[in-house]
């Protein structure tokens, strides 16, 4: 059973802004079980990862409710977030000891109209020895210097076996012949290019691997053109995927 089941909820206003859906189940544990399984991956033991978690682009809270209610909870959290109210709602309703919020003052046209024209901020005040950085439908809105940024950020926040689990839109450049050598990303939206941005598989590589990670394990995604969730760790105890191409029926253009 659950141990957290006192929790609140956020506001179905709130839960609206950051995803299409809304029921509660999206937000719950009942089980208690750990929110993304054990990730034992490398030589990290079943549950190591959960010790001190980054929740990047954590929105109203809906990850860091869940992992409150693991039966084995994380020792701390910090979600950090451009939109401050939800932001101040999670801060009312989720802040204990050892979990925190930090408004993050960068600018967003659908998440954070009223922030300072800011493209990047530091991460550093977040603090670093994360065993995971998560990120869920975030690097999907950010576009290619803000994510090439942030990236580089996250690298010096790691513990020495820590993970990024982050989710991503993939595509196969190829299938794009205009597309140039500095060309990598797709976007759908001409009045907010965050609305949803695609990396180039190959590219995605590339960077990581200019950035020190290694590759851990990837999920792809199960319907065509949606998230594919990545894990990322620097240490060499991890061994690196070897790269296949991504099944057709996860990215576009494969
Ligand atoms: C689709 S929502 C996902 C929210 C949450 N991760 C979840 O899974 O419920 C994307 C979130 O990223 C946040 N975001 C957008 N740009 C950001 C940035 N530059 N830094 C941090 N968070 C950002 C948004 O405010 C929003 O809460």
């Amino acid at each position: 059973m659950s141990n957290r089941v006192d929790l609140p909820l956020p506001p179905l206003e709130y839960r609206g802004w950051v995803s299409p859906i809304t029921v509660d189940s999206y937000y719950d544990n009942p089980s208690g079980d750990y929110v993304w399984g054990p990730l034992d991956l490398g030589l990290l033991a079943p549950g190591e990862a959960y010790r001190r978690i980054l929740d990047f682009g954590c929105g109203c809270g809906r990850e860091i409710r869940r992992l409150l209610m693991q039966k084995d909870p994380p020792k701390e959290i910090v979600g950090l977030d451009v939109n401050r109210r939800m932001i101040d709602w999670c801060t009312h309703n989720l802040a204990r000891p050892g979990v925190s919020f930090i408004h993050h003052d960068v600018w967003s046209r659908w998440y954070a109209p009223d922030n300072s024209r800011n493209r990047v901020l530091p991460l550093a005040s977040a603090g670093s020895d994360f065993s995971l950085i998560e990120a869920n439908s975030v690097f999907t809105h950010l576009l290619e210097d803000q994510t090439v940024y942030y990236l580089e950020q996250m690298s010096s926040m790691l513990a020495p076996a820590g993970l990024i689990r982050a989710t991503w839109f993939f595509i196969n450049k190829k299938a794009f012949p205009m597309m140039s050598d500095s060309q990598n990303t797709v976007l759908i939206d001409e009045e907010d290019p965050t609305k949803a941005v695609f990396y180039d598989w190959e590219f995605f590589v590339r960077t990581t691997r200019r950035l020190g990670y290694r590759i851990v394990k990837v999920e792809w995604a199960l319907n065509l053109g949606l998230h594919n969730t990545v894990f990322l760790g620097r240490d060499d105890t991890f061994a690196e995927l070897l790269i296949t191409t991504p099944p057709g029926t996860s990215c576009l253009g494969f």
